[in-house]
């Protein structure tokens, strides 16, 4: 059984120490959006580091990009979004306040798993069920999740479709174009409409083409992209589990479509051993087939990888069977083949992909919950991150045992100096007594603190070193340090 952590927990020491606040705060704070400080930086870096380093440097069938966020507007006609990227909401009759109703139904113990609209609204009615503030609901419906924002200078007034007779009548008027505000010539939905990213798929799909024609790789092989996500959630929740803003890792991985299922299982396993690597228990993690009805329009097969969060289990990431769909459809709207031929003149073909699907602040809270550890330490409790060395914000920290002695300082800047030099995350800490020193960085995980005293000054060149897991101490020499730590 993995061990139980309270949300607020996470919440209290990312705020206090340094990794997340919310966004906006000194505003008031704007719901869904988060900000990382220092700490949450060094994790969050961390994270999309070691999966980079796992997906695509250690591998030789993978392909990078760093895609546009914005991007042309027929790419989320072509992929379903504009159509199907939907929750459904239902808004309190009183406060007008909306939530997503599949939600309220769980928080009423109902499971909305497999139920269309109309039977989740038949449920709130024959269950009476109400909003949290007590009042009726009203009629429920579909809510398009993209934020949708103006593009060029036309944005802010109105987008107008000249053609080319009008616009030389305008330069024959001198630039007026007022008289051209017509019905006909204002297009409302027209290209000056573009979505906030709502995943990072699209942004490899449409690049597909063009990494085939740079690189011609063999089947199977992969695109991979991590970068910022935007979904207008109807109700942010969770701390930063449901954000509106937030970061994914994905791959699209094109395989030949008869061997989806031999693929499928190899991610299957690829991804159970990166969640090893960012130090999940085994046992807080669960897999979940997705039912046909629950599944993304997209989707032939769905795993969705779900995490013990201190709220409940639920969704880390997704394994997602894309079949041809997306570039198909790619295919079909852009005129332009996504055809893939077999070198030597062979088979052509549409790959279908299998789409590992990480979302970032999902592993964050997933880490976060899976190191927090609370002890007892000379008859005191203690609370501490347990973060596996590569993903600890700070590698080691160095102390000189009193601030206020010259020659103590003197030598721990060399120390930092040459750790820092070593591993670039190195904290310096002389706040405090030695004590405070231990617990605030056992708090942020640092593995190991370094302390130097007056022995290594006076004596024998040794330093303290402290394990943070055990606090046990030992000595060691300045020569030795950075292979001890390493
Ligand atoms: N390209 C497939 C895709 O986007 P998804 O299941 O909608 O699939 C993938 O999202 C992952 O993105 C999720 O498993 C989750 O980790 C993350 N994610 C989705 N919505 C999120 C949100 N509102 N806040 C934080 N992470 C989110």
């Amino acid at each position: 059984m993995s061990k139980k952590v309270a949300m607020d927990d996470i919440v209290s020491l990312c705020k206090r120490r340094g990794f997340i606040y919310q966004g906006s705060e000194v505003y008031g704070g704007l719901a869904g959006t988060w900000d990382y400080g220092p700490l949450g930086v060094q994790l969050k870096r961390h994270i999309m580091d070691l999966w980079w380093k796992t997906f695509v440097d250690n591998r030789d069938d993978m392909y990078g990009v760093d895609a546009a966020i914005l991007m042309n507007q027929k790419v989320w006609q072509a992929s379903g979004h504009v159509d199907t990227f939907n929750d459904p909401l239902i808004e309190d009759v009183e406060t007008k306040r909306r939530y997503r109703l599949d939600h309220l139904l769980e928080d009423n113990g109902v499971n909305p798993e497999g139920m269309t609209l109309e039977q989740m609204a038949k449920t709130i009615q024959d269950k009476d069920i109400r909003s949290p503030d007590g009042n009726e609901l009203g009629n429920a419906r579909q809510f398009n999740m993209m934020f949708e924002t103006k593009i060029g200078p036309m944005a802010d007034t109105i987008a107008i479709n000249l053609s080319r007779d009008n616009i030389e009548k305008l330069y024959e008027k001198g630039g007026d174009f007022t008289s051209y505000l017509t019905s006909e010539n204002v297009d409302k939905t027209g290209p000056h409409v573009v979505f906030l990213r709502p995943e990072t798929a699209q942004g490899i799909f449409t690049n597909y083409k063009n990494i085939v024609d740079s690189f011609y790789p063999d089947l199977p092989f992969g695109i991979a992209q991590m970068g910022k996500a935007f979904r207008n959630e109807i109700s942010p929740r969770d701390f930063v589990f449901r954000s509106r803003e937030f970061e994914q890792m994905e791959v699209e991985y094109f395989v030949h479509p008869d061997n989806w299922q031999e693929q499928f299982e190899q991610w299957r396993t690829d991804i159970k051993s990166f969640l090893s690597q960012l130090g999940l228990p085994e046992d807080s993690v669960h897999e979940h087939e997705v039912p046909e009805d629950d599944r993304a329009h997209y989707s032939e097969r769905t795993i969705d990888f779900m995490f013990d969060y201190p709220h409940k289990s639920d969704e880390l990431l997704g394994l997602a069977y894309r079949t041809d769909f997306d570039l198909k459809n790619i295919q079909d709207h852009s005129g332009k083949s996504m055809e893939y031929i077999v070198k030597g003149g062979g088979e052509r073909f549409i790959p279908h992909v299998i789409e590992p699907s990480f979302g970032v602040e999902r592993a964050i809270m997933a880490v976060l919950v899976s190191a927090f550890t609370q002890d007892e330490v000379n008859g005191e409790a203690r609370n501490y991150l347990k973060l596996p060395t590569h993903l600890a914000p700070y590698r080691v920290a160095v102390s000189p045992l009193l601030k206020n002695k010259e020659e103590l300082v003197k030598k721990a800047r060399e120390v930092y100096d040459l750790l820092k030099k070593e591993f670039g995350n190195v904290a310096w800490d002389d706040n405090g007594n030695i004590g405070k020193r231990y617990r605030r960085q056992d708090e942020i995980g640092t593995p190991h603190c370094v302390v130097i005293d007056f022995d290594t000054i006076e004596k024998d060149g040794t330093v303290t070193v402290r394990n943070r897991d055990t606090t046990e101490q030992e000595r060691v020499s300045i020569d030795e340090l950075t292979q001890k730590l390493n």
